[in-house]
């Protein structure tokens, strides 16, 4: 392939071409571990089948880079529409009013993603992807949102082929989750975090790119608070259930969804065992609990405590006791595979503490990695938010107090998101992504 040369800016087009390819991969893989058979399958009721993924990446990055940054027509408008966007209902009820009722073969979706790749890689090698004129192209916006939205729904597959029952899935040879046997940590400890500022976002100079949500940079002074160090174990949450610990929203939440314990469990003749990727194991004492925000908010209640906001994560994350703020828990150095777990390295969580080289500046773990950290903020936009040009509907569309902010990573998130200004969220009852908790409590 010809690549013209990339000019000043920030895009450098070898290296896109070859995440967009990396990534293409990873993808592949993803289905790959699935049987055939499961391509129809509706493994989350609150999201679209295994094939509308399949389509979805590769559309979106012509809709979002192709059509909108290059003003190119696209590869097939019908398809380009069908595939456009992905559900959140609320409700199942909401889930089936959205349902589509025929979708296309595999091999025409197949198809569809090959032409889509053939034209966004022509495109990356040679088309004009940065510049100042469309604001989609501002420092190749365009380029970077197709990249990154196709690493965070590499993790909605990952969270997608949990619920799916193992018969649908290729179970490599000799897999066995990390860590299974090894017990909880003997202790549970909370530090202080003396009062200190918090940068919560980015300045868009200070990241090659970030999603609207992440601009501009806010600064917020938080009072001193205490954190616990390590997540939520499975064993901890198994000596909790008591009612009268949750809200009114969320009580009636968990009625209507008939669940009584942690979605990631199972029961089975008086023992409990986890819902692994690739099927049961005894419940893994020491590995964080995976529970919706409506479970973490009452198990905290139950201990005295609340779960952090948003800027206490950033504090007990980023900063420091000189008052400085660090790029990651560990300092500046990039994530790797010895910071935490992160980047598809396990399938599963491990136990918590793992990762000492990970650790924050005042001996929080985990704080990146083993599973998003849910907090006590609703997601809304920074004062001074635009949406991006892009995909303006990214955030806009959640900042209806129904969703709360998730902070760090999970085994499924690829490293190029783990960074400080990220931001994902949830509805406070989703139950199917790996997301844990700590608790926080005020200090006097
Ligand atoms: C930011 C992870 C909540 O999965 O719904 C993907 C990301 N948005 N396609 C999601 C997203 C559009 C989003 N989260
Ligand atoms: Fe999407």
């Amino acid at each position: 392939m010809q690549v013209a040369p990339s000019g000043a800016g920030v895009v450098d087009r070898r290296q896109v071409i070859q995440a967009y390819r990396e990534n293409r991969n990873r993808t592949r893989e993803l289905f790959e571990m699935l049987t055939p058979d499961a391509y129809y399958e509706q493994p989350i009721p609150l999201r679209h089948p295994v094939v509308f993924y399949d389509g979805h990446i590769p559309a979106f990055a012509v809709n979002a880079f192709l059509k909108r940054g290059l003003g190119h027509p696209g590869v097939d408008g019908d398809l380009e529409v069908l595939f456009a966007r992905g559900i959140d209902p609320a409700d199942g009820t909401a889930a089936s009013a959205s349902a589509v009722r025929s979708w296309p073969s595999r091999d025409a979706v197949r198809r569809y993603a090959e032409q889509a790749d053939d034209a966004i890689l022509s495109a990356l090698a040679s088309a004009p992807v940065e510049g100042e004129e469309n604001p989609v192209l501002r420092r190749g916006q365009g380029v970077f949102t197709i990249l990154e939205h196709e690493e965070m729904h590499q993790e909605t597959l990952l969270y997608m082929w949990h619920r799916l029952d193992p018969r649908f899935k290729r179970r490599p040879a000799g897999y066995e989750p990390a860590g299974v046997a090894e017990s909880a940590p003997a202790r549970r400890e909370m530090v202080t975090i003396p009062a200190g500022r918090a940068t919560l976002g980015a300045s868009t100079t200070q990241v090659r790119f970030g999603w609207d949500n992440e601009f501009p940079f806010l600064r917020v002074d938080v009072p001193a608070f205490a954190i616990d160090v390590h997540d939520v174990t499975n064993a901890e949450y198994l000596g909790y259930d008591d009612p009268a610990l949750w809200s009114p929203a969320a009580w009636r939440r968990r009625q209507e969804a008939g669940r009584a314990y942690p979605l990631f469990w199972e029961r089975s003749d008086g023992d409990w065992f986890w819902r692994g990727m690739f099927g049961r194991v005894p419940l893994p004492q020491g590995w964080p609990v995976y529970v919706t925000h409506d479970e973490a908010s009452a198990f905290a209640r139950w201990k005295g405590r609340r779960l952090p906001t948003e800027a206490e994560y950033h504090r007990a994350a980023f900063g420091t006791p000189d008052g400085s703020e660090r790029a990651h828990p560990w300092g500046a150095a990039p994530p790797d595979e010895t910071r935490g777990n992160f980047d598809f390295r396990y399938r599963d969580p491990v136990p918590v503490g793992s990762f000492p080289a990970g650790a924050s500046a005042w001996g929080v773990h985990d704080l990146a990695g083993n599973g998003w950290e849910w907090t006590s903020t609703p997601f809304a936009g920074f004062p001074g938010f635009e949406a991006m040009a892009s995909y303006p509907e990214y955030s806009a569309d959640f900042f209806d107090g129904e969703h709360f902010v998730v902070k760090g990573a999970s085994p499924a998130t690829a490293r190029g998101l783990v960074r400080r200004s990220f931001r994902n969220w949830f509805r406070p009852h989703y139950p199917y992504a790996y997301a844990t908790f700590r608790c926080a409590g005020d200090t006097q």
